[in-house]
This record gives C-alpha cells, sequence and structure tokens, in this order.
C-alpha cells in the first residue's frame, strides 16, 4: 500500500477540527486504490497554533511559513493541503506545484477567477493534481440524493433550490483573525465567497451542466465590506436553480429542493422527504426517511475522509485533469459572475464557455 506523505499549510479550525482527524482516522488507511496518509509537516505563522499541532499530530514537523517548510521537506512530501483563509491560496498551492507536489486545496479555490484559471494551468502543466476540498458532496444526506436520482426516482431535474440559513458567519480560530471571513482582503466577499461553492457544484452536480448565466442581488446588514445575504437565479441548458445564502437566518439549516418531470426531493438538514406521482397520476406519493449527516457539526469530519480517500484516488491514477479543479474554477466564476450581476442591481451575467485548461 502506498503511503502519501503531506503537509497542512494553516492550521485553524478546519485543519484542526475536520482535515486532521480525517487523515489520521483508522477509516482514511485505505482508499480505492490503497493509499494512506501520512501527515509529516505543517505551516502557519501563529505559535499557538504549530504548538497544537505537534499535540494532535505524532511526530510531525512544523514551520512558520510554508516556504521554509517546502525547502526544509524536499523530497519528503507528496502533496500540500492548503487550508488558509482564501486570500492565501493561489500563492500557496502555486509554489507548492513548483516543488513538484499535489494540492488539496479548501473552497473558495481563489477569490479571482484569473487566480483559479493560472492554478489549473500550473497544475496541468506540472502535471501534479488539484483537487478543491468539495465535501458536501460526500455529505451522506447529499449521496443519498444522488442515489435516488441515479434510481431514476423522479425523473429528470429541472429546477433547484437551495437554502443556506446560518445566524452568523463562522469564526475563524481566536489565535488568528476570528472574524476573517468578513474581510475583503483576506476572504474576497462575503457569504457568496464563502459557502457559494458548496451551493453551486451541488447545482452543477444535480442540473448535469455548467452555468450558463447567473441573476442575483446581494445585501449587507451588517458593519463589513462583505455581503451577509445574497440570492440569486442561475440558468443551466436543463433547468434552473435559485439559491439564498444568508448570513442573517435565525436558525442554522439547509434547505435544498430538487423538482423533476415526475417528482420531487426535499431536504432539510438530515430529513429526505420524496415525492412520486402515484401511479393513477391523481396525486402524490410522499416517503420520509433520515440519513445522519451531523449537519451541526461545521468540521465535517467524516465527509472530509471521504474526500481525502478521492484526492488519492486522483492522485495515484495520475488523473491530473480531474473533473473536480473544473468544478472549483466554474464555481469562481459563477461567485463573481453573481458580484458583477449584483452590482449591477441584478442584469443578468452570462458566462462563457469554458474550455478545460
Ligand atoms: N469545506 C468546509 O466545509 C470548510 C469549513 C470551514 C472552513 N473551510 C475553509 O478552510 C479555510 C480555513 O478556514 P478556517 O475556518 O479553518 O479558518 P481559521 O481562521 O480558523 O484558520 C486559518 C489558519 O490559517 C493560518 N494562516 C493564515 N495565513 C497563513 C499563511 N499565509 N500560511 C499558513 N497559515 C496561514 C492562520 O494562522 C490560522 O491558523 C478557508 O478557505 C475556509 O473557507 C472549509
Amino acid at each position: 500500500m502506498r503511503t502519501l506523505r503531506g503537509a497542512l499549510v494553516g492550521y485553524g479550525f478546519i485543519a484542526e477540527r475536520g482535515h486532521a482527524p480525517a487523515y489520521l482516522s483508522p477509516d482514511a488507511d485505505a482508499t480505492d486504490h490503497g493509499a494512506r496518509f501520512e501527515i509529516t509537516a505543517v505551516a502557519d505563522p501563529v505559535p499557538a497554533r504549530r504548538a497544537l499541532a505537534q499535540r494532535q499530530i505524532p511526530g510531525v514537523r512544523v514551520y512558520e511559513d510554508h516556504r521554509a517548510m517546502l525547502d526544509a521537506e524536499a523530497g519528503a512530501l507528496d502533496f500540500v493541503d492548503v487550508a488558509t483563509p482564501p486570500s492565501e491560496h493561489a500563492a500557496i498551492a502555486h509554489d507548492a506545484l513548483d516543488a513538484g507536489l499535489h494540492v488539496l486545496c479548501e473552497k473558495p479555490l481563489t477569490p479571482t477567477v484569473a487566480e483559479a484559471r493560472s492554478l489549473l494551468d500550473h497544475a496541468a502543466r506540472a502535471g501534479r493534481v488539484l483537487f478543491p476540498s468539495h465535501n458536501y458532496k460526500h455529505a451522506p444526506v447529499v449521496r443519498e440524493v444522488r442515489r435516488m436520482l441515479d434510481a431514476g426516482l423522479i425523473g429528470e431535474v429541472g429546477l433547484v433550490t437551495l437554502h443556506t440559513f446560518r445566524s452568523t458567519h463562522a469564526k475563524g480560530v481566536p489565535e488568528f483573525r476570528p472574524d476573517w471571513r468578513r474581510e475583503r482582503r483576506w476572504a474576497g466577499g462575503g457569504i457568496a465567497m464563502d459557502h457559494g461553492s458548496h451551493t453551486f457544484y451541488l447545482a452543477f452536480d444535480w442540473l448535469k451542466g455548467p452555468p450558463r448565466a447567473v441573476s442575483a442581488r446581494a445585501w449587507n446588514l451588517g458593519r463589513w465590506d462583505t455581503e451577509d445575504n445574497l440570492a440569486c437565479s442561475v440558468s443551466f441548458d436543463r433547468g434552473v436553480a435559485t439559491a439564498h445564502l444568508t448570513w442573517t437566518a435565525g436558525v442554522r439549516k439547509v434547505i435544498y429542493t430538487l423538482q423533476g418531470s415526475h417528482g420531487a426531493i426535499r431536504v432539510e438538514d438530515d430529513d429526505i422527504e420524496l415525492s412520486v406521482k402515484s401511479p393513477s397520476g391523481d396525486g402524490w406519493e410522499t416517503t420520509r426517511t433520515r440519513v445522519s449527516s451531523h449537519w451541526m457539526d461545521a468540521s465535517h469530519t467524516a465527509w472530509f475522509r471521504a474526500l481525502q480517500q478521492r484526492f488519492a484516488d486522483a492522485v495515484l491514477r495520475g488523473d491530473t485533469r480531474n473533473e473536480e479543479a473544473l468544478e472549483a474554477l466554474r464555481c469562481v466564476e459563477l461567485i463573481n459572475a453573481a458580484y458583477t450581476s449584483a452590482e449591477a442591481r441584478g442584469r443578468e451575467v452570462s458566462l462563457g464557455a469554458m474550455a478545460a485548461p
């Protein structure tokens, strides 16, 4: 069994609570292609975060800067996992690719389209895997939706609605800048930049294709320089997605609906309601199931286990043009197009036909 030796860059909330426990968990020992993970190095500028990494990961070497880490660890790493605020993702990922390493990168891949394109180009030139942390697709309830769609239970999907309710922005660790998600300099935007990727890659999957155009409105009800609410309609060849993302909700919840040619699926956190046209054609038969997905636990450790395994599979297959990297670029393009639309009070913005780099 091959061992993939990795370094975590950024040892904040999600690295400590999501990525590291998933790498260290026994379940992560086997991937489809037979790889196990070993986290040998961590880079973070904050001493308290490095000290925590040393306590949490046996034998790990720590550095205050990712470049010093890449120099010192030359020849001893296979990949870098980037878990810093988004403004730092591109520079760290480029340096890792330059060092000949594969890159797993948190969402959003980058705040700007130019940075995202440049990373995909770089990975293709370097022959290395660039893979985004699109972990919501590994939530058990989302996998169950995929199973229902594959079984044809609701027919062709033509409309999806995706509502993400949060009562505040997620806070980063106190030793760094807990409110960086509200600061344009670090986050590149507000809730759409922070959470839009999860919303949009699910919509791409459910509507089977890339987005064609978006019309959006954004609001900032708070005191920061980024939006805390974004509503948008996105056109696809096969239908339409509407989404509302908010940090000013009364409750933490996701509600997704998928409307198909002969039925519908409604997801509310762990609950799935399936409605299918009755054979007589005069109504709908509804069944309700519960698929425990731990939505309230923002670290999503179990979802990361599955994601890390897909990343390892891509590395071992040499799949340097993986669909997920293109999906990440499409998310960044759609988020930025939504901002352009919102600045023009909802004018529709087309998304160019995107060629794979
Ligand atoms: N996929 C998910 O479900 C999910 C959930 C939470 C966060 N995230 C993403 O993870 C990333 C980090 O979020 P977080 O909540 O862990 O933030 P955080 O503030 O808790 O942690 C960020 C860490 O990065 C470190 N850091 C800052 N600049 C750095 C640099 N240049 N080099 C190395 N380290 C640096 C900080 O010291 C801090 O320890 C973001 O991209 C965020 O969007 C994803």
